[in-house]
């Protein structure tokens, strides 16, 4: 059965089913028929795309049409997973009415659901207008790679008790709001686990510990094929190795006449 918001939402609220729900990203129609496939609960259009597909240094420079294209085309290869995509930097921040533009383009591009990073005041207040627009909205809080110039860099969040307490608060504000479920990204366990308590929703853990309701990698990081990983990703293949090896094998067969046959 395919999942939908609603199935998440209960999953947290009725312990069906005892199992800890699985994200992974996809970016384009092969990785996307690949994640379903294989059974993830969630596929998210993460805007990791940025750097993942399409070579940036940070996420910041997406742009909503580079994320539309990358939408549809996800689309067309997900099946049975709930469609979740991420609102790309400044085409959210700077009004409840652009916030809606963006997030409806998303849901006419085939998205069940946005994400959007942060959790102050004005990313509360736009979740409040996307979900009383009938948008569902997954909220995103710890490292917010979106804001990496205010932190400095790709670190650790929540390490301090204030920067904990924040944190917390913002988790909370965004589930007021009418959030489905809340990425933890890269905080510690403790925290991670105390949110995940606190919360009606399901968090969604990518280095936050073993607490959360559900995990969520970049596939690319757990198939082996990006040239970095973080230091919390798990990675199960070597995809990147083996594509070389197999790209040389056709350009020696083709310079020594092996290849065509
Ligand atoms: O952009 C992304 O892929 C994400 C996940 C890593 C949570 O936001």
């Amino acid at each position: 059965m395919a999942v939908s918001v609603d199935r998440i939402l209960r999953w947290k609220q009725t312990g069906q089913p005892a199992q800890p729900i699985a994200v992974l990203t996809a970016w384009d129609v092969m990785s996307a028929q690949i994640v379903d496939a294989a059974g993830a609960d969630i596929v998210l259009v993460g805007d990791s795309l940025a750097m993942v597909a399409l070579g940036y240094d940070t996420t910041l420079p997406l742009t909503l049409e580079d994320m539309l294209i990358c939408a549809r085309a996800v689309r067309r290869g997900v099946k049975n997973a709930l469609m979740v995509v991420d609102l790309p930097f400044l085409s959210y921040q700077t009004s409840v009415e652009e916030a809606i533009r963006a997030a409806g383009g998303m849901l006419k591009a085939g998205a069940q659901a946005v994400k959007l990073e942060g959790g102050h005041e004005g990313v509360v207040e736009r979740v409040r207008h996307l979900v009383q627009w009938g948008i569902p909205v997954m909220g995103h809080v710890g490292l917010t790679p979106q804001s990496v110039n205010q932190f400095g860099g790709f670190r650790k969040q929540g390490k301090t008790q204030t920067e904990a307490d924040r944190i917390l608060a913002e988790a909370k504000a965004l589930e007021q709001a009418g959030a489905f479920s809340i990425v933890l990204e890269h905080i510690p366990a403790e925290l991670a686990r105390d949110i995940t308590k606190a919360l009606s929703i399901p968090t969604i853990g990518i280095g936050a510990g073993a607490h959360c309701d559900g995990q969520v990698l970049v596939t690319a990081d757990v198939l082996g094929l990006s040239a970095w990983q973080p230091p919390f990703a798990k990675v199960y293949a070597n995809l990147r190795q083996q594509a070389i090896e197999a790209a040389q094998q056709f350009c020696g067969e083709v310079r020594s006449g092996q290849y065509p046959a």
